[in-house]
């Protein structure tokens, strides 16, 4: 999400934004008050963001672009899905045809872009599959589809479950882990405790949980595995039941590849001694802040990918970690700078479009843009070719 104010002071909703998000924190304190006074921070960052008509992602606000709270990289640039589409046919050729399944589309603006550069492949998938948890984005998927490549709409479809088994193709998520619920937890004198969310007087807040085996289970592996014990006072979070997740998107897939693509690290990195306050993020009209509990309903809460826990889902499920990269590497491997060129104008005089989109891959690649804060992840099964998005650098040793 490149471009952001960081901590800035956050705009006062409008009387309209702050009547819903009183709606919203209504019911955050009606489950409060039936399940003994305190959320879990996943339970409570799953109704913030997808409480059907309530939540975040499901409430008709504006969300991506420069009119919302964020830009994501399809968003920003046609070129990230033009880039994808060609993996995405170098996977379907080698497969000898498949579908695309997107998870999590936002407004439907990656899925356009790369229908269209795979029809101007000539290797357009057999049938474009959308699951989407928000029925007011599933709209403008729609809507969007419909205005940008109208006589390709039929090949796609939304789901309303993942697909039943004998899925061949491609599965794609593009910020879609960073928006899976997390839970939260701080290294006390005692041991890991839990963090909850609890109403007061003064709004919500935090509160230590009681000592919990789930959370004392999941701090002793990632101590064991980082090689070192989290320090006292240390706060971060971890995706539960990550591994269910991945088992189901995993399962339909017979032969092809998932292809994540988000922000986060290593394990080691993502739990370094350092970060020690976790990795929270927020974003209300592009402005980011580390506080999900204020704007409830009004502002997206992300936390970054931990990719060693995705590579080792996807080991316990016999699929092959086939590549782990940055972004940038990823799309200068599938041809960005190709695509880039392409649009070099034969009269020099004719180069704003040129600039503009040479503008959109510097915020794309460059570190300290989106280029090596995002990376890119390839699970595959049954798919013995060499994915040219991880051509140029592939660091899968650092997972
Ligand atoms: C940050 S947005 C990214 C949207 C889009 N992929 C993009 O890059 O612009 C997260 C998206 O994931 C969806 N989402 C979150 N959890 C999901 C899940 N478990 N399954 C499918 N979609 C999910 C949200 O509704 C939303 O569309």
């Amino acid at each position: 999400m490149p471009s952001i104010d960081l901590f800035q002071t956050l705009p006062v909703p409008d009387p309209v934004a702050a009547a819903h998000s009183a709606r919203v924190l209504d019911d955050l304190r009606a489950e409060m008050a039936a399940t003994g006074g305190a959320l879990s921070f996943a339970r409570f960052m799953e109704l913030a963001l997808y409480a059907p008509g309530l939540g975040y992602y499901c409430a008709g606000t504006r969300k991506f672009g420069a009119g919302g709270d964020f830009i994501t990289a399809p968003e920003l640039s046609p070129l990230f899905s033009r880039c994808l589409a060609h993996q995405c046919r170098e996977i379907l050729e080698a497969l000898g045809g498949g579908a695309i399944l997107e998870l999590g589309a936002g407004t439907g603006i990656m899925a356009a872009d790369l229908l269209q550069e795979l029809r101007t492949l000539n290797a357009l998938p057999k049938q474009y599959a959308i699951l989407e948890l928000s029925g007011d984005l599933r709209e403008r998927q729609r809507q969007t589809l419909a205005e940008q490549v109208p006589e390709l709409l039929e090949r796609v479809v939304w789901l309303d479950t993942l697909p039943a088994s004998g899925f061949r193709g491609v599965i794609l998520g593009n910020e879609v882990l960073d928006a899976l619920p997390v839970e939260r937890f701080h290294i006390t004198a005692q041991g890991p405790r839990r963090l909850l969310v609890v109403d007061t007087e003064a709004g919500l807040d935090w509160m230590e949980g009681a000592e919990d085996p789930a959370v004392t289970a999941m701090v002793a592996q990632i101590e064991a595995e980082i090689g070192g014990q989290l320090p006292e006072g240390y706060t971060s979070e971890y995706v539960p039941q990550f591994q269910e997740w991945l088992t189901a998107v995993a399962e339909p897939l017979t032969a092809g590849a998932l292809l994540f693509i988000d922000y986060g690290y290593p394990r080691r990195d993502y739990y370094h001694p350092e970060r020690s306050t976790g990795t929270l993020l927020c974003h209300y009209r592009h402005r980011a802040h580390d506080d999900p509990l204020i704007l409830p309903g009004l502002q997206d809460i992300t936390a970054s990918v931990d990719f060693t826990a995705v590579a080792d889902a996807a080991l316990a499920v016999g699929l092959e970690v086939a590549g782990y990269t940055t972004q940038s590497y990823f799309l200068l491997g599938c041809g960005l700078m190709e695509l880039l060129a392409e649009e070099i104008p034969p009269n020099p005089a004719h180069s704003i479009r040129y600039l503009e989109q040479a503008r959109q891959v510097k915020l794309l690649t460059l570190p300290g843009e989106m280029g090596d804060r995002f990376q890119a992840l390839a699970l595959t099964r049954n798919l013995a070719i060499p994915l040219r998005g991880f051509a140029f650098r592939d660091e899968r040793g650092r997972l």
